[in-house]
């Protein structure tokens, strides 16, 4: 099975970086080398996780990060995107922990040395408990505890690092972990859920200024996901039940980035809903951005409730990956394209894209031909937009290897290698093949 993209395709061009990616508390293990975070505790909490796992062991990747360094050189990638455990690297006292530092600088060398871009995640969600016990990210002291672990981080990496990311999908950790409550801490409370998401873009903004003085070779920005609001209907109520979604979930995150204010949606929540905004603020979250990493999956469709509000109307008609989500090529195009439109927007790069899909081990291979074409397609969405005019730098698939995939713990698979948990044995699926052919296939 085969990836194939025209020969004057943008995306076989010399400088489009082609990468793959992985998150800490996902893949990383070794958990009595780090602080506890608020996944360990979600996964400690008795029906959070759907199989009842953690993230203790996960891929083990701790102690197997000189052969997960192999076979991602091996795939012929020019870039990793990974994420650095906040609480691997300062203690609970606040101490720095010059060990897990050394881990992360170790892997930094051995990609330098492989000639792999190293794309850097400061937080992929994983907060240290010791800070979610002061009220985590309802705590806006937790804004500048970040900015400090931004500098102890940009600080010992010196000029290693080709790009970070200050935050994964703020979305995530404020509505999914306050509002919808499936992701740790669990919460479901929407003023928090605002407030929340608040004091993130907050530690972006203060993070930024840290990163941009510390690594101002480095490109320095934030990756955001994103997934069209669709109607459920043409009736006027849906229509605009979709366009709240869109600006609640989407332009949330991404306006007060680029234009320095929320969307006019937050004035339409009750005031006991809005977030508390300090003077100030705005302009920090709206410090200039080296690029914007967008994570891309699946549509959304939405209908009007009866509370004047939107809800989500799940897919059930097939295609469909593994996690039920709708595979829909068109909607990475069309929310490329609706931000090219609407902003002034830094260089862009899709940071995550991929889909989970019942994978089996079977005479030592993963013959997961849905996940081919679902890459096929959505690399062709992404030329699209860049044929459209937009600036796309690159494109990371999700993810390098199966892992713990946070509330649906290991039962969800979306790795291009798969991953034998028993055995910790690493296998790569016709996915990860067909990906290193398209790279191996290029004019470098
Ligand atoms: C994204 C997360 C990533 C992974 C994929 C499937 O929201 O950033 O860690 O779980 O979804």
């Amino acid at each position: 099975m085969k990836i194939t993209l025209a020969k004057t395709s943008p995306l076989l061009q010399r400088d489009f970086v082609f990468g793959v990616a992985t998150a800490s508390f996902q893949i990383e293990g070794a958990a009595d080398s780090r602080e506890a975070c608020i996944w360990d505790t979600f996964c400690a909490t008795p029906g959070r996780i759907k199989d009842g796992s953690d993230g203790l062991v996960a891929c083990d990747h701790v102690n197997r990060w000189r052969d997960d360094i192999e076979l991602i050189a091996a795939l012929g990638v020019d870039a990793y995107r990974f994420s650095i455990a906040w609480g691997r690297v300062i203690r609970a006292d606040g101490s720095i922990n010059q060990a897990g530092l050394d881990f992360y600088i170790q892997l930094l060398d051995a990609l330098k040395a492989r000639n792999i871009k190293a794309f850097v995640t400061l937080y992929h969600w994983d907060l240290p408990q010791y800070l979610q016990d002061e009220g985590g990210w309802l705590n806006r002291a937790t804004a500048d505890k970040f900015a400090r672990y931004a500098d102890v981080v940009s600080r010992a990496f010196g000029d290693r690092v080709y790009s970070y990311a200050t935050l994964n999908e703020p979305f995530c950790s404020a509505y999914l972990g306050y509002e919808a409550g499936i992701h740790a801490p669990g919460v479901q409370n929407r003023q928090q859920g605002r407030q929340v998401a608040h004091h993130l873009l907050l530690a972006h903004g203060l993070a930024m200024q840290v990163l941009q003085r510390n690594a101002p070779q480095a490109l320095n920005g934030i990756v955001l996901n994103f997934s069209p609001c669709h109607p459920a209907s043409n009736s006027a109520a849906d229509i605009r039940a979709a366009d709240m979604a869109d600006q609640y979930h989407n332009q949330w995150y991404i306006q007060p980035l680029l234009e320095g204010c929320y969307p006019d949606l937050l004035t339409q929540l009750p005031v006991a809903e809005q977030p508390q905004i300090t003077a100030g603020d705005m302009a920090i979250i709206a410090r200039p951005l080296d690029f914007i990493g967008v994570n891309y999956y699946t549509r959304t469709v939405y209908r009007a409730n009866s509370k004047g509000w939107f809800s989500d109307v799940p897919p059930t008609a097939p295609p469909l990956t593994d996690m039920g989500w709708e595979i829909y090529p068109q909607g990475l195009t069309e929310v490329l394209l609706a931000m090219h439109r609407r902003y002034n927007l830094p260089p862009v790069y899709i940071t995550e894209n991929g889909a989970a899909m019942p994978d089996s081990l079977l005479h030592n291979q993963v013959a997961d031909a849905e996940r081919v074409s679902y890459f096929q397609q959505h690399l062709q969405a992404t030329e699209a937009a860049i044929t459209a005019g937009m600036r796309i730098d690159g494109y990371f698939a999700w993810s390098l290897m199966d892992n713990f995939e946070w509330a649906e713990g290991y039962a969800k698979r979306f790795g291009i290698v798969y991953v034998d948990y028993a055995t910790q044995q690493r296998t790569l699926k016709t996915s990860a093949i067909a990906l290193r052919e398209l790279f191996a296939g290029r004019q470098k």
